[in-house]
């Protein structure tokens, strides 16, 4: 099936590759001239591991291109939508604009029996309101809602390899259904579970799936204020909890908290959304979800400082990550940044390094200064903090490493050493939320 694909950052490019893997001939189109080179000449615009190479072997096939013009998109049956949702600058809700011009460019090629799919995430009613748009301007064409649950770090296998399909479709759309099945055919014969729905409750799934996830993280963190207060361990409070199934242990790990540009941004967009819609009582705790979330970032600063015999002026600090997770050069909303920018706000000398975000957090935070190994980072450092948990940080060796600082003071802001190697090689260990 010829395929386009309007949007080529995270989410678009990764799906256009895959849906050549599935099988299609896909077009991706962008406006962003820089993103379309690169991938035209198969260099990844961005860092996720295993990327790189489906864009080649996509390409190889010839089945995959990439334009900034939309007159490329013409002719596709189905046209995916994978343009970003950001939060409004001083606002809680989205900002629809690339939604609206991805839209408006799409009306420009689509014809009768053409299906445009949405997958960005959007607040409730944008799937009805363009579908409104796509029939009336463009008779015969219709409008599925179909979003996306991959996470950085993993996007080829969760795009390639979904835990579920979610299809949102209008009330006669039958016929979307066949075409989306044979879209995700090879997927769909894996006998996933497909959920077929009306377009708010597809919208809902989204906003309603990371909402959960971002308080599932609040909610060890609000336990880690706890035993904070009392003495008590939160990593081995999550572990205990954790083996009760209905609860689980993924997504119980304490630490520094959610950033990125989906689980923060999503959770106020929600807020916003209920609130326009009447209904924000029904969402009021996801605000302390995001007060939560955002204490920690303070608390992180406050230990940094408590180690550092109650002052930071002056004081070396080593910053081991900037990237808002591993396996990812993301830094939007990134939790480690911004602790970092605190630091330096309280005096501190602040050096900052992360295998593959130092590009794009110079860029964002220039006045924060970067090097390009942990070592360099930690030279004659007074502390170390551990703020993203890259592998290569986990694996850091406690003694070789204890020979570079100027102390032998750790914080672990994600849980993620292993305290006991730490504490025997003569380091102070300090985590959130857990025993001194
Ligand atoms: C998230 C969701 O997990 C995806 O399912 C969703 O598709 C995606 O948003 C999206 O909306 O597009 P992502 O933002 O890539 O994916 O990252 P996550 O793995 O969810 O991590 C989010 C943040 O939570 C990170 O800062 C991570 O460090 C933090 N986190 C995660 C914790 O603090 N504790 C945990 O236990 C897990």
């Amino acid at each position: 099936m010829r395929i386009s694909v309007i949007g080529c950052g995270y989410l678009g490019a990764v799906h256009a590759a895959s849906l050549v893997e599935l099988g299609h001939e896909v077009v991706g189109v962008d406006v962003d001239e820089r993103k379309i080179h690169a991938l035209c000449q198969a260099r990844a615009p961005f860092y996720e591991p295993g990327f790189g190479d489906l864009l080649r072997s996509s390409l190889a096939t010839g089945r995959l291109s990439f334009s900034t013009d939309i007159a490329a998109a013409a002719g596709a049956r189905v046209h995916f939508v994978c343009v970003g949702t950001p939060q409004k600058h001083g606002e809680y809700a989205a900002d629809l604009r690339f939604v609206q011009a991805a839209a408006e460019s799409l009306l420009l090629v689509v014809e009768a029996g053409d299906v445009v799919v949405g997958k960005s995430t959007v607040p409730v009613g944008t799937a009805a309101g363009l579908a409104t748009m796509f029939t009336e301007k463009v008779p015969g064409t219709s409008v599925a809602w179909n979003p996306e649950f991959l996470r950085e770090g993993f996007a080829v296998r969760d795009t390639l390899y979904p835990d579920r399909l979610v299809y949102g479709i209008p009330e006669d759309g039958e016929r979307i259904v066949g075409i989306l099945d044979e879209v995700y055919a090879r997927i769909v014969a894996r006998g996933i579970p497909k959920v077929v729905t009306d377009y708010a409750t597809a919208e809902m799934v989204k906003t309603a799936a990371n909402s959960f996830l971002a308080t599932k993280i609040s909610f060890i963190n609000a336990m880690a204020e706890l035993c904070e207060a009392t003495g008590g361990d939160v990593k081995q409070l999550a572990d205990a909890i954790g083996y009760d199934d209905r609860i689980g242990r993924k997504f119980l790990n304490a630490g520094l908290g959610f950033g990125g540009g989906c689980l923060p941004k999503d959770i106020r967009a929600f807020m916003a959304r209920a609130g326009e819609l009447g209904a924000d009582q029904a969402l009021t705790f996801l605000r302390e979800v995001d007060n939560i979330n955002m204490r920690r970032r303070i608390r992180m600063v406050e230990l940094a400082r408590e180690v550092c015999d109650g002052s930071l002026l002056g004081k070396r600090v080593a910053v081991l990550g900037a990237a808002f997770k591993p396996d990812s050069d993301d830094i939007r909303d990134s939790p480690a940044l911004n602790v970092a920018a605190q630091l330096q706000l309280q005096g501190a000398v602040v050096r900052v390094t992360d295998p593959a975000a130092v590009d794009n957090s110079r860029r964002e935070w220039p006045q924060l200064d970067y090097v390009a190994t942990a070592e360099e980072a930690a030279e004659r450092a007074d502390a170390v903090l551990l703020l993203t948990e890259w592998r290569e940080y986990r694996e850091l060796d406690p003694v070789a490493f204890g020979e570079v600082v100027a102390q032998r003071r750790v914080l672990d802001g994600r849980n993620a050493l292993d305290r006991d190697a730490w504490t025997a090689a003569g380091w102070t260990y300090r985590a959130l939320g857990r025993r001194v």
